[in-house]
């Protein structure tokens, strides 16, 4: 049977925003609910009945869930930096962590038992071999990949004991735009690789690149990169898809690896302009390759990625810089 109304927390963020138009398009009714503590107003859909919450206000976001009755929802919301998850455990794991727990408590109260998580490729840690597979033990190395670890083990609790369907799906890189241009990254401070070098690109500067002494073929680490519409479709698949009340954890990759130069020689043939390099020491907890092994999201879910050339993301996502900056410049 399908599924009609869908809550999804974090629809004023990158990925949420754009999940909440999929999920309109495809005329699901859509609730976001956001605290708007990292996303943006003018990011929520006209179209979705929207919920100001946070996820640590029990009371509102249980009052929120009755009211509009949701079928499932798709869990985005959460704090995203590495660097400010080191400086603010405590932060992480209250926002992140006991969020997700009100979360599930709210919705166990409201018997709404389906759910997809974002989870991340930081829960692996540094891994011990490469492509990672999701069978690879959780190791996160920082309080970001601590509390979406923790809330992956909570998560498979409320499968086994409440008879919870739950998606954990562990994003790798996440980079592109909607196709159109007009809905993307817009994170403060920008902490991703892609809009930061097209940032840089816009005001002539150097782009920051930290380390070139990893046992990588160009001494800078090497990520797997995933484009954002890709990573949404997966989330409608698994809607569809969670009929059997158990967990599962997924990755979504592109089985590649880009270096931190490739992805600037890339960038640099799509905006058609030389961009110059600032060479800094490596930052702590930097694993020097992380590339996932995406094949069983691909057979269970059948996910099939409809943007995996790198050129194209970044594309997309100078298309959104573009537009963004020229709205609020
Ligand atoms: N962007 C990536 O490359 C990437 C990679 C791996 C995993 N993820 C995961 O994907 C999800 C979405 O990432 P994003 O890039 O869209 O981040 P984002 O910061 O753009 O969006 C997150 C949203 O969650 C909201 N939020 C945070 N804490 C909240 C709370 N307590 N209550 C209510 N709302 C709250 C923020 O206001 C924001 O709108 C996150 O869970 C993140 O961990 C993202």
């Amino acid at each position: 049977m399908k599924l009609k109304k869908i809550t999804v927390t974090g629809g004023a963020g990158y990925i949420g925003s754009l999940a909440t138009r999929a999920l309109l398009d495809r005329g699901y009714e859509v609730q976001v609910i956001d605290n708007l503590s990292r996303g943006h107003q003018w990011a929520v859909d006209k179209r979705a009945a929207f919920s100001k919450c946070d996820l640590l206000d029990r009371a509102l976001l249980s009052k929120s869930l009755k009211s509009f009755q949701p079928e499932a929802v798709i869990h985005f919301a959460a704090l995203i930096q590495v660097n400010e998850s080191v400086n603010q455990p405590e932060l992480y794991l209250r926002n992140n962590f006991e969020g997700s727990r009100n979360l599930l408590e709210c919705m166990k109260e409201n018997s709404i038992s389906k759910i997809v998580f974002s989870s991340t490729a930081a829960v692996y840690g540094t891994p011990e071999s490469i492509p990672i597979e999701e069978g690879e033990p959780l190791a996160p190395v920082n309080p970001y990949g601590e509390s979406k670890a923790k809330t992956e083990q909570l998560l498979q609790h409320y499968c086994q004991n409440h008879q919870f369907a739950g998606t954990a799906f562990r994003y790798f890189n996440v980079a592109g735009a909607h196709p159109d241009g007009t809905l993307g990254e817009a994170h403060e401070p920008e902490t991703h690789l892609i809009p930061k070098i097209l940032e840089a690109a816009r005001r002539g500067e150097p782009v920051k690149v930290f380390g070139n002494n990893y046992p990588t073929p160009d001494g800078t680490c090497v990520r797997d990169y995933v484009h954002v519409m890709d990573l949404v479709d997966a989330h409608l698949l698994a809607l569809e898809h969670q009929i059997s009340r158990k967990f599962e954890a997924f990755n979504l990759g592109s089985e590649r690896g880009f270096s931190v130069l490739e992805v600037i020689r890339a960038t640099e043939k799509v905006v058609g302009q030389k961009i110059a390099i600032e060479m800094n020491e490596r930052r702590a907890g930097d694993p020097p390759v992380l590339i996932a092994q995406s094949t069983k999201a691909t057979r269970i879910l059948g996910w099939v990625r409809k943007y995996p050339d790198l050129s194209t993301m970044i594309e997309h996502a100078l298309q959104w810089h573009r537009s963004c900056f020229k709205t609020r410049a």
